[in-house]
């Protein structure tokens, strides 16, 4: 049996995810660093930002900031190496065993199927049993980046109760599939369209279906802030809840990208509290009304749910 929803759970799959910012596991400088960035999400990274030779002692530096570092007002994630290697569960035993009361949410790299999920879900209710933690707090985060993941990703997304986001993780995506192109996040030379629009929606419909947030993956020209802009302006457009960042100069261009403009933000509670007195008994219980030139009904009502939820998060 896969663990049962924590009571928090539902909450914890709306947790602001605007910035996930990636900090390599092996790196005490880059750890202390980014206590004091800004950003929504911090996961403290074993897989690939940690030399194979590094990742044992990694392993103990992340318990080490996970324990002693100040995290406050940031969810604290740690990306473990993905199953088809053999550090996985070292990393998951290690990792959630010295700190897994400091932790919110384990990351599964190029998750395939879904029994890679379970495997975690039911290692994960192991060790929270054995050290008396409660069961089915810690989440996961499931990471898309090969064909076999994406072909797979509405299984994945229903795997299980803890899983909280589907993340694209378009590197390691790009090399999967061939694409050609050796800048990740940017549109490959010579296709003319957008590469990515059946990727990210795919996730996106998987995600949304099972209540779960979407996050994009990185953008690796880290000193081009208006380039990630302009990507992260596109996944955020088609309803994708945040990105991960890099370096300090994109986490407040996408803490802005992934929140709504102060203007949609005021029209949204405007289309709010005209759809709410027109429905009443005072504005003569109808079903829509006009908001100046526009017509607003129950559905216009959740769009503007939507967006005056994630301005409050904000703090608009
Ligand atoms: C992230 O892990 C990526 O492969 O893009
Ligand atoms: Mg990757």
């Amino acid at each position: 049996m896969t663990a049962s929803l924590s009571p928090t759970a539902a909450a914890d799959r709306l947790r602001p995810r605007r910035s996930c910012l990636a900090v390599p596991g092996s790196n005490p400088r880059f750890l202390e660093k980014a206590q004091g960035l800004a950003a929504d999400q911090v996961f403290l990274d074993l897989e690939d930002a940690c030399a194979p030779l590094a990742k044992p002692e990694a392993r103990h530096t992340v318990v080490k900031f996970l324990n002693e570092g100040d995290w406050t007002g940031k969810t604290r994630v740690v990306r473990v190496n993905d199953w088809t290697t053999e550090w996985t569960y070292r990393d998951v035993v290690t990792v959630v065993e010295g700190a897994g009361q400091n932790l919110d949410c384990v990351m599964l790299p190029k998750v395939q199927d879904a029994q890679q999920i379970t495997a975690l879900d039911l290692l994960l209710t192991q060790i929270e049993k054995t050290m008396g933690f409660e069961v089915g707090r810690i989440g996961i985060e499931a990471q898309i980046e090969n064909a076999k993941g994406l072909v797979n990703v509405e299984e994945i997304a229903a795997a299980s109760p803890r899983t909280e986001t589907i993340v694209f993780g378009p590197a390691d995506f790009m090399a999967s599939i061939n694409m050609r192109t050796l800048v990740v996040g940017e549109q490959p030379p010579g296709y003319g369209a957008d590469a990515y629009h059946y990727i990210l929606m795919k996730i996106l419909m998987a995600a949304r279906t099972y209540d779960l947030q979407a996050i994009d993956g990185p953008y690796l020209q880290i000193r081009n802030v208006d380039g990630f802009r302009e990507v992260a302006g596109r996944a955020a457009a088609l309803g994708f809840d945040g990105k991960w960042v890099l370096h300090p100069g994109q986490v407040e261009a996408a803490n802005e990208v992934f929140s709504p403009s102060q203007e949609d933000y005021d029209h949204a509670e405007l289309i709010l509290d005209a759809y709410e007195y027109c429905t009443s008994e005072a504005g003569g219980k109808k079903g829509s009304a006009m908001l100046g030139d526009e017509m607003i009904d129950e559905a216009s009502r959740k769009m503007a749910l939507v967006i005056s939820g994630k301005g409050r998060a904000a703090g608009l």
